[in-house]
């Protein structure tokens, strides 16, 4: 039987994600499904994104059963993970900040954490550079402005790669003639523009994005409810993404989803009181 994935994040920074599933999993059939009513994220306080995403993703596991429900946002999964596998019987793959490879790659032990205010201020991702890189320089760079600017690319707006550097440039730190070497994109809309932070950054660095590694563990995660994951199954049609703000997509949004085998749909939430 097709398995059925259901990806989620707060706008598009998914896509990511979805990309990599889409390789692991070539059968399965995946909706994705963007907040964009919601958007950013990276500003409501914890205790509203933790109810907002647990009211969505509600409305998107009954309307679309999935087997697993992924939680392709960092801001979403350091908070509201507990509540969501508290809730819901559906299996979730969280996303969360690459502090363990950016640590495991690092030769200079100078890292950073390039997230978005929310998740840069949690105490989960705290936790995970006092358990993974105890022996590293971190430093947690929340950055107010990166995922609209990645929004704003994908709709197809001029980005200026000056306020890109802006945004990254609190990550290159040296000390004692040692400098950052690695850079975890603790955002999923953060890959969308890796091509600029390699054009404007002040040096080289190793961007860990953390979407090949979900996807993996999607595929695991699908292989244990067993019999969940067939090959030979050809997905019944094109993914389907819904923006909750129920806005049609921006022209150059709707080929972007399309370049992806997405195809735009609005407001689910709207049909659904
Ligand atoms: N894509 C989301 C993440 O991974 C954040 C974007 C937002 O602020 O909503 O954290």
């Amino acid at each position: 039987m097709t398995s059925r994935i259901l990806i989620f994040d707060s706008g598009v920074g998914g896509l990511t994600v979805h990309a990599e599933i889409r390789k692991a999993l070539p059968s399965a059939k995946i909706t994705y499904v963007a907040d964009d009513a919601a958007f950013p994220y990276g500003d409501l306080s914890p205790k509203a994104c933790s109810d907002r995403v647990v009211y969505v993703m509600g409305r998107a596991i009954d309307r679309f059963r999935p087997d697993v429900a992924v939680i392709a946002c960092n801001t979403a999964s350091t908070v509201a993970l507990p509540a969501l596998r508290r809730t819901f019987s559906t299996p979730f793959v969280g996303t969360v900040p690459a502090v363990k490879p950016a640590a495991a790659l690092s030769r200079t032990r100078i890292i950073s954490v390039l997230g978005t205010p929310g998740t840069v201020s949690r105490e989960y991702t705290h936790d995970l550079i006092i358990q993974h890189a105890p022996d590293c320089r971190v430093t947690l760079v929340g950055a107010s402005r990166l995922a609209r600017l990645a929004e704003a690319r994908l709709r197809g707006e001029a980005v200026r790669d000056a306020d890109v550097l802006t945004e990254i440039e609190p990550c290159f730190r040296e000390k004692d003639g040692l400098r950052t070497d690695a850079v975890a994109l603790a955002c999923t809309h953060y890959p969308l523009l890796l091509d600029v932070y390699r054009r404007v950054a002040p040096w080289d660095v190793a961007w860990i994005d953390p979407s090949a590694p979900i996807a993996r563990r999607v595929a695991a995660v699908l292989a244990e409810i067993s019999g969940k994951v067939d090959p030979s199954d050809a997905p019944e049609s094109s993914d389907a993404a819904y923006f909750t703000s129920d806005a049609s997509p921006a022209p150059a949004l709707a080929a972007a989803l399309a370049g992806r085998g997405l195809t735009p749909l609005g407001g689910f939430l709207l049909r659904f009181p």
